[in-house]
């Protein structure tokens, strides 16, 4: 039986990934696009609705620790402090992969993406499913994440069946360590903060080197509003909205800071907490995006460590090879 993409549910899913079709999959960061991890030709549908290129990795879901041995191998004791701390959750532990990893997933390179979602729904999922998803944020390549189901909507269309979980409660996409060298290296900032990575490992984080995997989050542009935007801080905020004004243009703000109101300027009041503002990040880039206006102003928040995974997107939203 084929089952209904616009009402489905965990048994629905599990039969289309044994199908080896795609289902956008809940997380508490970001929705995923996910596939049978084993399945090559699944995967393979991955890359060409993403349009994503061949050599980025995808991170593989588990159900859970005690499968991490199934798909990973050589995994330091640091490796499993931090998996035994954090998992479920928003960090993915990047190791040698195991044989059963096929190529597509890693784009060639030697090491697997592995993560314990904290999705009550796609745990479940996992553990009904009894394998690996593989599952990028279910976005086109380069373009805002997803954290509502009509977000991927919105990405891929009505035929693209999503398992709904509602909004994702992180908001932004999970911390990646590496952990496949001697020592672990932060290659993405992300839902969980490094400060307290570092405070459980009792170590510090490397920063990521040209020898590191390569991460497409880290691309200078990526997680981008296809209205140009531009990333201020506090005080020069007025001086950048007067200006796009006297241009005669339309913009729209997201200030944490009070913008004094104005019929050429749509202002979203952006959260005071780091949690709260990383929640609906993409939400508000979306909503202001959809606007068609001529430009967006972000104030950038603060520079402290728990605001380095929203500042990480926001400088690669802003920026632009023009
Ligand atoms: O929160 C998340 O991580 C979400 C949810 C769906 O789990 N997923 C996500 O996937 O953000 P994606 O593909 O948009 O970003 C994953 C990043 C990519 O930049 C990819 O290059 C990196 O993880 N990655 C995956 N496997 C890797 C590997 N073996 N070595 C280095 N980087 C890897
Ligand atoms: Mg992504």
């Amino acid at each position: 039986m084929v089952p209904d993409k616009t009402a489905l549910d965990i048994a629905g899913a599990v039969a289309l990934l044994r199908q080896g079709e795609l289902v956008a999959i809940p997380t508490e960061t970001v929705y995923g696009l996910g596939a049978d991890a084993a399945n090559v030709a699944a995967v393979a549908k991955i890359f060409a609705a993403k349009q994503r290129p061949a050599d980025h990795p995808l991170i593989v879901h588990i159900a859970g620790i005690e499968q991490l041995e199934l798909w990973a191998q050589e995994i330091p004791s640091f490796a499993w402090k931090l998996a035994e701390h954090f998992w479920p959750g928003s960090l993915t532990l990047i190791l040698p992969r195991s044989a059963k990893v096929p190529d597509i997933v890693t784009g060639g390179q030697d090491t697997v993406g592995l993560r314990v979602p904290a999705h009550p729904i796609t745990l479940e999922l996992l553990k009904q499913f009894g394998s690996g998803i593989s599952a990028p944020s279910a976005n086109r390549f380069g373009h805002i994440s997803a954290t509502t189901p009509q977000h991927v909507r919105a990405e891929f269309g009505n035929e693209m069946a999503i398992l709904d979980g509602g909004p994702c409660s992180v908001g932004i996409e999970s911390t990646i360590i590496d952990c496949s060298g001697k020592a672990p290296v932060l290659l993405r900032p992300g839902g969980i903060d490094a400060e307290r990575i570092i405070e459980i490992l009792g170590m510090e984080l490397g920063t990521a080197s040209t020898h590191s995997p390569k991460v497409s989050g880290s691309l200078a542009s990526h997680y981008a509003p296809r209205t140009p935007l531009l990333l201020v801080s506090g005080d020069q905020l007025e001086a950048a909205i007067a200006a796009t004004l006297a241009k005669g243009q339309r913009c729209g703000i997201l200030a944490r800071k009070t913008v004094n109101a104005s019929s050429s300027i749509v202002c979203i009041a952006a959260a005071q907490n780091a949690h709260e503002y990383a929640r609906h990040l993409y939400s508000r880039l979306r909503e202001l995006d959809e606007m068609k206006l001529d430009c967006l102003i972000i104030e950038a928040p603060p520079r402290t460590g728990e605001w380095l995974a929203i500042n990480d997107r926001l400088k690669r939203a802003a920026f632009s090879e023009n």
